[in-house]
């Protein structure tokens, strides 16, 4: 009766994005220009998205994960939540973002029934900041970030992707920076893909040479694992801070994956490295009915590769932009 895969993974995990649009223009992710974006009628409305996870939800998903681009562009995004939190199954509703407009959005978010905010933050100075991101938010997310806080996102998770020569003195600040806070610091190795691949691999820090830095500061121990959390989590025995790693080049985590993703067009998508692509949409529109829909969900399923390639020795890069997919 579970929803699983070919390789008996059983998936309860559905990350949606809800727009390829972004506030910011992070180097490794968007070109400075923007991309092109699709007309607004291409995208999933709020009623096809909630209709995707309820045929999901009977199928056996329990957690969602709105992501983008940058999710709180959408326009009336609690509206969404509200929908999908309304759904019987659904027992978690998390959201990535990078903070900037979370000052405006974290109470009526919360109020419709998120869950859990993680926040993109890479750096804590301003001007390396407009480096990376292309625009001068950084107080802004600072604020976001307090502002999650105080609206009851506690503990959140802070995400930095990690960049040999532009980010990777700022390890130990960034791990205090979110112990400050009573939340953990997640540190992302670098992937390179899409067509904006900042400098190929050698711009990748592995969990390896990031737990040597940060011991200079932090006396870490691992944590036990969580099946369903790719994070590595380690703790330091002085301060009780927490750390993670999301280690997807030097040791992917792909044998527990439990996940699928729906792209803003309505496209499901087995794997982030994997081209294949469900059109759910079409079914959506061409009138199928909730069993077209779980067969498209199951034709997704059986499409999941045992494991992506990337750390290979001629490595595949995926053809689409992370913020197409949904980081
Ligand atoms: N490698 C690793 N992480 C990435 N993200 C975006 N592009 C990459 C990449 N090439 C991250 C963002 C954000 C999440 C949505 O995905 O920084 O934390
Ligand atoms: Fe926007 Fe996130 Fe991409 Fe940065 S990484 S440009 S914040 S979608």
């Amino acid at each position: 009766m579970m929803f699983s895969d070919r390789f008996n993974r059983v998936i309860t995990y559905l990350r949606i994005s809800v727009t390829e649009r972004c506030n910011f223009r992070c180097i490794y992710c968007m070109p400075a220009e923007g991309i092109a974006l699709v007309p607004k009628v291409e995208l999933l409305s709020f009623e096809e998205i909630a209709r995707v996870v309820s045929v999901g939800a009977k199928l056996g998903l329990s957690k969602i994960r709105l992501t983008g681009g940058e999710p709180t562009i959408r326009h009336d995004l609690p509206e969404l939540v509200a929908m999908i939190s309304d759904i019987d199954g659904i027992n978690e509703i998390a959201m990535t973002t990078n903070g900037a407009r979370l000052s405006e959005l974290a109470k009526p978010l919360r109020q419709a029934g998120l869950s859990r905010i993680n926040i993109s933050l890479d750096t804590l100075r301003p001007d390396r900041s407009v480096e990376l991101t292309r625009r001068d938010l950084l107080p802004a997310v600072l604020k976001g970030a307090d502002d999650a806080l105080a609206a009851g996102f506690t503990p959140l998770k802070f995400n930095a992707v990690v960049l040999r020569g532009i980010n990777d003195d700022e390890l130990c600040d960034l791990a205090s920076f979110a112990h400050e806070r009573g939340s953990q610091m997640r540190f992302i190795e670098y992937m390179p893909m899409g067509s904006v691949r900042t400098d190929e691999r050698n711009r990748t820090v592995t969990m390896r040479e990031m737990l040597e830095r940060l011991r200079e500061r932090f006396d870490l121990v691992p944590e036990p694992g969580n099946l369903s959390d790719p994070a590595r989590g380690w703790v330091c025995r002085r301060s009780g801070a927490r750390i993670g790693f999301i280690t997807s080049m030097s040791e992917h985590f792909c044998d527990s994956c439990n996940r699928m993703r729906l792209t803003a067009e309505g496209g499901l998508r087995p794997c982030l490295h994997q081209n294949a692509e469900v059109d759910l949409k079409s079914v959506i529109r061409g009138g199928g009915d909730d069993n077209d829909v779980e067969d498209a969900f199951k034709r997704a399923a059986d499409l999941k590769w045992a494991g992506h390639q990337m750390n290979a020795f001629v490595p595949i890069y995926s053809s689409k932009d992370m913020l197409r997919i949904g980081g």
